[in-house]
């Protein structure tokens, strides 16, 4: 089984390579997570299976941009999640949103996180299905479209 663990700094290059061949078709995945990896304020848990990574879990807080900005707000972006094909279906989807939700509630004892948010695409129905299944549901059903022109729709939880 794999062990969920928060990366480490030469993770970076697992995780790129993840990226570029899971979202190949949305775009240049492979960089642009690369780059949010060493952002501020972001985190990335990896799904290890001996040495080797086959999932990344990323997590960005930021302050919170909605109408009611009462207090000092913030919401928790997921910004993608990944398990490599050849170990899917064995929960370890499941055991990152759960290790997302823990950190989310953690961050909540000395933040005021309101909300997870997402983006997905709109045809990926394996992955709206997932995040259906962990209370995730559509916020905004044009959210633009991703760089390979796949429409893209924004769902969220309140927390
Ligand atoms: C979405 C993704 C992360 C799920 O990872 P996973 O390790 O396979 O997920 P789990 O095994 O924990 O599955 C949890 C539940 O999600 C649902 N699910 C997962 N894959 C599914 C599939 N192919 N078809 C239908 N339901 C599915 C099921 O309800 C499943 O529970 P079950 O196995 O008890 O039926 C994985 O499919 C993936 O990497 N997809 C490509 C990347 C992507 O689309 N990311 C999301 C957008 S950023």
């Amino acid at each position: 089984m794999a062990s969920i663990e928060p990366a480490r700094p030469e993770d970076v290059v697992s995780v790129g390579r993840i990226s570029e061949s899971v979202f190949e078709d949305y775009g240049d995945y492979g960089k642009i997570v690369a780059k949010f990896f060493i952002s501020q304020g972001v985190t990335t848990y990896v799904a290890r299976v001996g040495a080797g990574v086959v999932g990344f879990l990323m997590l960005g807080f930021l302050p919170w941009s909605g109408g009611d900005s009462e207090g000092n707000p913030w919401i928790a972006d997921l910004l993608a999640i990944a398990v490599v094909p050849g170990h899917r279906r064995r929960g370890i989807g499941k055991a990152f949103v759960e290790q997302m939700f823990k950190l989310a509630g953690e961050m909540g004892e000395w933040r005021d996180v309101r909300e997870i948010q997402l983006t997905c695409a709109a045809g990926n129905l394996v992955g709206l299905n997932f995040f259906s299944k962990y209370g995730f549901s559509v916020i905004d059903p044009r959210h633009g479209s991703y760089l390979g022109g796949q429409a893209a729709l924004r769902m969220g939880k309140k927390l």
